[in-house]
């Protein structure tokens, strides 16, 4: 059956990027309990990318609900949003990495093309990196986030015409840890 209209169309797509990703031959969903998609709605205009779930991330299946998450919440209620209604967060990698090590080069670059799939599936007009992991794959750059921290971008995904509004911002577990680097 094929779907009616755009919401159905969206969650028709979701659901088969869904089964591509899962059926991914990965180490990592050997060891992790749970597979991390996404969180928030599908109408929106800001998308968020992070690097991997963490263990609370991976005990509920859920991206962003950890201590990352609470600080994230904070951020997004500051600019008076809400997570719930203007945002959709994704993970560059949807399995945890054992004991939270940063994901190989050899496994981003085995999820990142899901990734552009699902940004071209959602389309939001602004996009939001977060860490290392996620501005240096997408945006193919050398130097990391340091050096780009608070840049924009046009980034250009391979299944969609328009560019994207792109800005590169530290993660939310390195703000935790260093405080100081919040402006
Ligand atoms: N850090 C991430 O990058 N993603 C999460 O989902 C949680 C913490």
């Amino acid at each position: 059956l094929y779907p009616k209209n755009q919401k159905e169309l969206l969650e028709h797509q979701l659901k088969n990027l869904k089964k591509e990703i899962i059926n991914l031959d990965c180490e990592l969903k050997l060891k992790a309990k749970n597979f991390v998609f996404f969180d928030g709605t599908l109408a929106s205009d800001i998308m968020i990318i992070g690097e991997a779930p963490g263990y609370e991330e991976d005990k509920l299946g859920k991206p962003f609900v950890g201590a990352a998450g609470k600080k994230l919440d904070e951020m997004i209620n500051a600019i008076e949003l809400d997570r719930k209604k203007n945002v959709y967060i994704i993970n560059i990698v949807p399995w945890r990495p054992p004991k939270n090590r940063t994901p190989t080069d050899n496994e981003i670059n085995s999820f990142l093309p899901y990734v552009e799939k699902h940004i071209s599936i959602i389309k939001p007009k602004i996009l939001l990196l977060f860490g290392n992991v996620a501005s240096r794959s997408l945006l193919n750059l050398k130097e990391g986030i340091t050096k780009h921290h608070g840049k924009w971008f046009n980034y250009k995904n391979p299944f969609l015409n328009k560019k994207i509004f792109t800005i590169c911002i530290f993660h939310q577990s390195y703000l935790l840890r260093s405080p100081k680097s919040k402006s």
